[in-house]
């Protein structure tokens, strides 16, 4: 039997994003997966690593060397660890918080993809430890969807993504298209409340068809090894997949400090 790993990152439990953890759940179950769940808050798990952590910290307190050489390994670091390794699906719910995942999921990948176990130095990307592993986020913005695209004034949300979906390319996992749902926020007056209401309802509905689905929904592209020169630049003929890797000119262009108006 498959298993899926459905994670969520919420303080409220009468949040939007923990009912749609509950729906990934219950769908996955529905499909067929033996379901394991992380409800991050709820279980009060630590994100932010640290010596306070281990038995016997090295010291200087060197996290990658902490993580490879403890014994025993962190108990609640290594029981998502397990859960990780178990699963063949991984779902990860939360809200986009300040540009980017919430602290709690950042600190989630700081702690759970433990070095030595997850990820190595000689089996990382195309030879990654959590090869044949499909990831998918399913995230919630407060702005709307013209502010969240390519051209809106809030940034690109896939873009937003993309340092934690390399995360997972990094350990060799596969990276789904994620589910975005943009405008969701406590805040809607008069006529947009039940029209958001009908919005995120529908949504519910539609997670098990997503989640029985998943094996044909569209993929992330990331360069292969064999993209990349000895010294881990891209190679002149190899294609680009998102502007973090690219031939160049940089995707960000410094301006000259002497533009700076001063108050
Ligand atoms: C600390 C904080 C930072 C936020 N930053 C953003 C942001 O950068 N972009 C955005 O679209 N929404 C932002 N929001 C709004 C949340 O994304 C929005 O409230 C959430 O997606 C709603 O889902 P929920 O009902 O499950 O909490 C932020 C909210 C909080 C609390």
């Amino acid at each position: 039997m498959p298993a899926a790993l459905i994670i969520h990152a919420h303080p409220e439990p009468a949040s939007f994003t923990a009912a749609w953890a509950r729906a990934s759940a219950a769908g996955a179950a529905g499909a067929g997966y033996l379901v394991m769940r992380s409800d991050l808050y709820a279980q009060g798990f630590d994100p932010a690593e640290g010596p306070g952590h281990y038995a016997a910290p090295p010291r200087p307190f060197d996290p990658l060397k902490a993580q490879e050489g403890a014994d025993p390994l962190p108990a609640d670091a290594a029981a998502e660890m397990e859960k990780v390794r178990a699963a063949e699906l991984i779902v990860l719910h939360f809200p986009l918080w300040w540009f980017a995942p919430p602290a709690m999921i950042k600190g989630w990948t700081e702690r759970a993809l433990i070095h030595g176990h997850l990820h190595r130095t000689d089996a990382r990307f195309d030879t990654g430890l959590m090869h044949g592993k499909r990831v998918l986020f399913c995230v919630t913005t407060g702005a709307d969807a013209a502010q969240t695209g390519p051209d809106g004034k809030e940034a690109d949300t896939r873009l937003l993504l993309w340092p934690l979906a390399h995360t997972f390319r990094y350990c060799g996992a596969t990276v789904v298209d994620p589910v975005l749902l943009h405008g969701v926020h406590g805040y809607a007056k008069g006529a947009e409340k039940p029209a958001l209401e009908h919005r995120l309802a529908a949504a519910l509905a539609a997670q098990a068809g997503l989640i029985a689905g998943i094996a044909q929904r569209p993929v992330w592209s990331f360069n292969s090894d064999a993209d990349f020169d000895r010294s881990g630049r891209l190679r002149p003929d190899a294609p680009i997949h998102s502007p973090f890797i690219t031939h160049g000119p940089a995707a960000l262009t410094p301006r000259p400090a002497r533009q700076e108006t001063t108050a």
